[in-house]
């Protein structure tokens, strides 16, 4: 079989698919479109260029929409149920569809195009949950948490979802210093991180607002560089090295009794900020093994009989400042 003319085929309908998709940004204009967001106990309406996709528009209006994958159809946490408008569903969202979904109109918002105007209907968190789990379309990886007017549901603590005015003036001086640079995203994170110590949820948002960006999308950066914390971290960071030279050497009999010193069950940050510890793989000091570090502090020839006395330099020092 001859597959010239196939392929020359295929790459017409490319190249026309192509220059469709960009004739449809450059000449089309949708203008104002109008959505509304009915949810379980509100309904908001706004108002926004039609042209963008809905998850985008969503979240610019401050529209609490679960998406982990930054819009790319790849989570199908962002299902919404349109009620008017937006077209048919797309191949690319059917696969997070039962057919019960499609019957009644489930959409992924990051896959609609807002071309006109849109009437939606956002589902509770919990059935958002509950239909995750069904499909089995959840990242076992992610880890959640439930909040419910404002609290946090397990620990029953009040949740912050906005900024104070001095932690605002913060972030936009952040933000200001990296104004136009292409790409500033991680290291406006790092300043945030060490202004804050982590990066806080309600920072999150508000540089996401700031910056024009989705919000998931900074989840998803933070997430994915160790270096980047969404909780507290303590005064002391203390790395317990299990590379192969410590642990053989009883790497993990020190991280055990360090843990038991610190009381920590759960968890690597003890309660009173203190210290946090994470695992490492080298500390470039295997000679010798087994190492800890503690801050800028190296701790080698480690005996579990040892950590008592070190720990105690470090617990009432400020920031991380070894006493002796
Ligand atoms: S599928 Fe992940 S945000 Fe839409
Ligand atoms: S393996 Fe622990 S310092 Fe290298």
């Amino acid at each position: 079989m001859n597959f010239i003319p196939v392929l020359i085929i295929t790459l017409i309908l490319l190249i026309i698919t192509i220059l469709l998709a960009v004739a449809d940004r450059l000449l089309v204009t949708y203008g104002e479109c109008k959505i509304t967001v009915r949810q379980e106990d509100e309904t908001n309406e706004f108002t926004v260029e039609g042209g963008g996709f809905l998850l985008s528009n969503l979240i610019e209006n401050n529209i609490d929409i679960t998406s982990s994958c930054a819009g790319k159809a790849s989570c199908g946490y962002c299902k919404v149920r349109l009620l008017s408008g937006g077209g048919p569903i797309l191949p690319t969202e059917e696969i997070f569809m039962s057919r019960e979904e499609k019957v009644s109109g489930m959409r992924l918002a990051c896959q609609v195009k807002v071309k006109e105007d849109l009437e939606i209907y956002i589902p509770d968190f919990l059935t958002t949950v509950r239909t995750i789990v069904k499909n089995k379309t959840y990242d076992p990886k992610l880890r959640w948490r439930f909040l419910m007017d404002g609290r946090d549901v397990a620990t029953g603590e009040k949740t912050k979802t906005k900024l104070n005015r001095k932690d605002q003036h913060r972030v936009e001086e952040i933000i200001s210093e990296y104004s136009g640079v292409p790409g500033a995203v991680v290291p406006i994170l790092q300043r945030i991180g060490n202004t804050f110590n982590h990066l806080p949820e309600p920072v999150l948002r508000y540089m996401a607002k700031a910056t024009d960006m989705p919000v998931s999308e900074l989840y998803r950066v933070a997430t994915f560089y160790n270096a980047f914390s969404l909780e507290p971290k303590g005064e002391n960071i203390i790395k317990v090295c299990l590379g192969t030279a410590c642990y053989v050497k009883g790497g993990e009999r020190i991280l055990d009794t360090v843990r038991r010193k610190l009381g920590l069950q759960n968890g690597n940050t003890t309660e009173d900020l203190k210290f946090s510890i994470e695992i490492v793989s080298c500390i470039g000091c295997c000679g010798q093994s087994p190492v800890i570090r503690i801050n800028d502090d190296i701790y080698g020839y480690l005996k579990p009989s040892m950590i008592d006395d070190i720990l105690e330099k470090y617990a009432g020092a400020k920031n991380g400042k070894n006493k002796t």
